[in-house]
Order: C-alpha cells, then sequence, then structure tokens
C-alpha cells in the first residue's frame, strides 16, 4: 500500500533458522505497512511464512529453497531516484513469484514493461473484472470488489505480461507472465477491504506454489521442542514469568522440552492485578512443577516508588530494582546458562533495522519491565516466529488455561502507572480491588474478549459525594476499556450503559474510600491507552 513508510522495511534472513522447513513462502518486503499481514494471511494456509528483505540475494533465496516468493507493496514509485529494488536474478530462479501493488511495479519493470503515474491517484474501493479464467482467480466471481492504493501503474505490459483481471481505470489490475510462474496484482488482496483476497492468496499458495499446506501449531510445537532439546542439551534455563501470555507460553514450551532443567522466576513487585501471583504459582509450580521463584519483592519496589509522582520516574525505579531483583536471584542458581524470553515476530520485524529509527525508540518505552542483555546468559527466544494469535494457539494447545492466554496485556511498570500520583499500598489497594470488579463484570456481560484492553486507573484527586446523611469526600476511579488491533491506535469501547453502571454502582459500593467512576472516552492518538 502506498502510505508513508513510518518502519525500517524487512528484516535480514537472520531470523530464519530452519531452512528444513518443506513448505516456505517468503514475502520481500518493500516497505508497505500491510507486510506483516501477507505473512500472517500465508500462513492461514498453514504454509509457514516470513518477511525478508526487499533486496535478498537470489543465491540466499536458493538456499532458502522458498516454494514461492512475495513482493509487498511499499511506500516508493519504481522510479524515483533509490527506489527499492530486488535482485534481478530472482526472476530466473524457476520460483513463482507473486507482487502486489509497488511488488507488481517493481517485478514489471525489472521485466521490461513500462510503469508511469496514473491519469490520477487511486485509492480506495474500486470493481475489478475477471479477464479469462487464470487459476490464480480460481474460485472467484467474475466481478468482484478490491482496495486500490497507488499513483503509479503498469501501462505497456510488454510481450513478456497478459492481463487476467482489470477495473475501469486499471485495465493491469491482474497479470500474469507468459511463460514464468510469475503473477502481479495492482490492488492488495492481504486487506480485509479486498473481497475474496484470502482466496486469491490462497490460490497461489496452492495452485501456484503448489504447497500442501501441512504447517499447524502441532507440527511447530514438535520441531521446537526437538531444536530446543538439541540446543540446550543437559544445561539450565532460566524464564522470567511476568503473568502474561508470552512468557507464559515460552515457559510452557521449555517445559515441554526440557522439563526440570527449566528454572522460572516470578517476581512480585506489589504491583500486580489481583490474583496474577497465585495464578502463576498454581501454573507453573503445581501443574506444570516447574522449578519455581517467586521472589517477594514488595518492600524493595515499595522503598524505591516512596515519594515518586512523576510517571517517567516510576518507570525508572520500577526497571532499576525489576534488574536488580531479578539478577539476584537469577545468580542464586547456580548452573543457568540460557535466559529465555518471549519475543514475539512483530518485535523482530520492528527492530530488525535500525536501531535509533522511530520503532526503538517505542520498544524503548515499553521494554520496562525487560531485562538487559548484560545480564551474561545466552539468549533463547522459541516464539520469535510466531505472531500473538499462534502463539496463543500454542499455549492452548500446551495445556494452559484459557483465562491465561485470553488475559489482557498488562504494562512491566503494572499498577504503578495507573495509579497516577503518589504510590502507597493503601491506594494500590483501591486500585486493585476496583480494577478486578471491572474485569469481573465485563466477563460476566461475555464482552472481556471483544476488547482488547480494559482496567481501572485511581485519578490523584477527591471529589464530593453524599452517602446516606453525609457529605463525603473521596477517591475517583476512572475505567478505560479499548478497541485496538495493534495498540498503536485505539478506540474506546462502546460498553453497553447498564455494564458501566453495574460496574460503577460495585465499585462505590465495595471498594472503600472511592464515591465517583468516570469512564474514559477518548481514542489513541492524540490519548493513549494508559493514562501514565
Ligand atoms: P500506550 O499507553 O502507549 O500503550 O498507548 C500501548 C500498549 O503498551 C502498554 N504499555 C507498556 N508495556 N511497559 C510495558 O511493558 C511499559 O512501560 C508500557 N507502557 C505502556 C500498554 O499497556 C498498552 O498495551
Amino acid at each position: 500500500m502506498s502510505t508513508v513508510l513510518d518502519r525500517t522495511p524487512g528484516p535480514d534472513d537472520s531470523s530464519i533458522v530452519d531452512p528444513q522447513r518443506e513448505e516456505l513462502i517468503l514475502v520481500l518486503d518493500f516497505g508497505s505497512q500491510t507486510a506483516q499481514l501477507i505473512a500472517r494471511r500465508v500462513r492461514d494456509q498453514h504454509v509457514f511464512c516470513q518477511l525478508v528483505r526487499h533486496d535478498l540475494p537470489a543465491a540466499r533465496i536458493r538456499e532458502l529453497n522458498p516454494k514461492g516468493l512475495i513482493l509487498s507493496g511499499g511506500p516508493s514509485s519504481v522510479y524515483a531516484p533509490g527506489a527499492p529494488l530486488p535482485d534481478p536474478e530472482i526472476f530466473h530462479l524457476g520460483i513463482p513469484i507473486l507482487g502486489i501493488c509497488y511488488g507488481m511495479q517493481a517485478l514489471c519493470r525489472a521485466l521490461g514493461s513500462e510503469v508511469s503515474p496514473a491519469r490520477s491517484r487511486e485509492f480506495g474501493h474500486t470493481i475489478c473484472r475477471a479477464v479469462g479464467n487464470d487459476p490464480l482467480l480460481s474460485g472467484l466471481p467474475h466481478e468482484w470488489t478490491v482496495w486500490m492504493s497507488h499513483g503509479d501503474q503498469v501501462h505497456d505490459l510488454s510481450a513478456h505480461f497478459s492481463q487476467i483481471a482489470a477495473t475501469e481505470t486499471c485495465p493491469n489490475a491482474a497479470i500474469r507472465h507468459h511463460t514464468l510462474p510469475i503473477y502481479g496484482l495492482q490492488f492488495h488482496p492481504e486487506v480485509t477491504h479486498t473481497d475474496f483476497g484470502q482466496n486469491l492468496l490462497a490460490n497461489f499458495v496452492k495452485h501456484v506454489c503448489r504447497c500442501h499446506g501441512d504447517w499447524t501449531i502441532e507440527s511447530l510445537i514438535e520441531r521446537e521442542v526437538a531444536a530446543l532439546r538439541e540446543r540446550v542439551g543437559n544445561r539450565r534455563v532460566i524464564c522470567g514469568l511476568s503473568g502474561g501470555v508470552d512468557s507464559s507460553v515460552t515457559a510452557a514450551l521449555l517445559f515441554k522440552a526440557i522439563g526440570k532443567q527449566l528454572s522460572c522466576i516470578f517476581v512480585d513487585n506489589g504491583l500486580l492485578r489481583k490474583g496474577e501471583r497465585e495464578q502463576v504459582r498454581e501454573q507453573f509450580s503445581e501443574h506444570f512443577q516447574t522449578d519455581l521463584h517467586v521472589v517477594d519483592a514488595r518492600q524493595q519496589f515499595m522503598d524505591a516508588l516512596a515519594g515518586v509522582s512523576d510517571p517517567q520516574l516510576k518507570r525508572k525505579a520500577i526497571g532499576r530494582v525489576f534488574i536488580e531483583v531479578f539478577r539476584k536471584e537469577a545468580e542464586s542458581i547456580p548452573d543457568a546458562h540460557f535466559l529465555a524470553q518471549g519475543t514475539l515476530y512483530p518485535d523482530v520485524i520492528e527492530s530488525g533495522g535500525s536501531k535509533d529509527g522511530p520503532a526503538a525508540a517505542i520498544k524503548y518505552h515499553h521494554n520496562v519491565g525487560g531485562l538487559p542483555a548484560e545480564l551474561g546468559f545466552e539468549l533463547i527466544e522459541p516464539l520469535r516466529d510466531l505472531f500473538k494469535d499462534e502463539a496463543r494457539r500454542m499455549g492452548l494447545e500446551l495445556g494452559l488455561p484459557e483465562n491465561l492466554i485470553w488475559r489482557h496485556p498488562f504494562p512491566g511498570p503494572g499498577l504503578a502507572v495507573r495509579c497516577l500520583g503518589a504510590i502507597t499500598e493503601q491506594r494500590l489497594e483501591t486500585l486493585r480491588e476496583a480494577d478486578a470488579v471491572f474485569i469481573e463484570e465485563l466477563i460476566d456481560a461475555d464482552l472481556y474478549r471483544d476488547v482488547q484492553q480494559a482496567f481501572a486507573v485511581l485519578l490523584p484527586l477527591q471529589t464530593v459525594g453524599v452517602m446516606g446523611d453525609a457529605r463525603t469526600y473521596e477517591d475517583v476511579i476512572a475505567i478505560r476499556s479499548v478497541n485496538t488491533d495493534n495498540f498503536m491506535t485505539a478506540d474506546w469501547s462502546r460498553l453497553p450503559y447498564d455494564l458501566l453502571q453495574r460496574v460503577s454502582t460495585r465499585i462505590i459500593n465495595s471498594v472503600r474510600g472511592v464515591n465517583r467512576v468516570v469512564y474514559d472516552v477518548s481514542s489513541k492518538p492524540p490519548s493513549t491507552i494508559e493514562w501514565e
């Protein structure tokens, strides 16, 4: 999609650790914001798919032996100076190729067709009509709606390509090479605005690339378990648990692979949600029987936070104490060699480029509660190939309970950034109770899984109320619930009024010291999801 490039395109191929995989499709990333989405859609066909740099050399691609290549869209124009182009040799590897938007223009240009600015920029829905019946369009109706977003078009198809679908303004909306298995789409099949986009990608994967689609979570677990056993040998792995999905799935996978050689560390910083410590203990000590170290560091964190109200200073203090506590506990596990982390594929992609790009700045802020490299362990990241929903499916398959798998994300600094102003044990307790009521009501209303993050915030002010005949002057709780795809943008959830009313009544009646509840109706941007 021709949108502004706000990240560094494509990681190198160092994350492709297993060239033995039977079926692999590579997405050459030209910088489109929907490049990740292409990979996800291909994986929905049970074929493993990864993003790589747009200019990965053809020789390396041959080594990786993919069944197909997809050239993503991108923000450039193929004729702009310095426009990213693929290694021209890739077109002679005999591997099926699908170019999408910019990717199509790049391949047409490389194969001798003329690309030039369209009469008008095209952006949005348009009707596309099939010309002939190419296998790429198999099962699609004669006419369907597609999503376009481009300024350039392929005009002269030279002698090599023919048209397989057209729109009113774009005669070459879909094309194929006469002799090679090379296709181009001017529209974006990966976005939901394109009808039958998933069928189209499935046709490419199954009919053109001839993939069988035997990549499943079960087979992935098997492969990862074998790889972990081989890498770890008889050494010990430490895994920091946070109570969240990623670290839990990492630990569950490691436990399956190496059992008693895994030691888990869970730091109770006193800033956790209600019941979190007990849940971790139950899951990882009783159910999985790992060597679980629960470190009660509540006092250390409270000491470090005493008198601190500034959000950034809170984050810094928490990050510092966490590392101290974790380091000390890790040192008490004498034969530890590896440190396992729940890094997911989107993190790998985002940090794939320059360390000082915009993505890096966001990561720093969100990395509070993470661990520095200097701890001296070798790093293991068994989820680094997975998207979040795949990690969740893996967790369920490994026997983690649904409520843990679907738990909303929780920031590293925990309740500290939701307890605005000074942090005291009493204020934390008020917040924890109010939060638990809200979450309980959301679950009862069967709406917990419809929103992506919901929580309570304790405001640093008191307001007047009336209880019986008496005037009160007590705390205010704000409740926040958001709907979001990626947490970069978010909208406030349109929760039913009667639910809001139940939450408010229950909080005011049962949480001591609160006489007012307000609902946050701000979207991100310009607000953020958290209040601090
Ligand atoms: P914001 O508030 O920036 O949050 O809209 C976006 C997402 O990031 C989470 N978040 C954090 N996660 N450490 C974390 O591990 C942090 O310091 C932090 N701050 C925000 C937030 O909960 C939301 O999911």
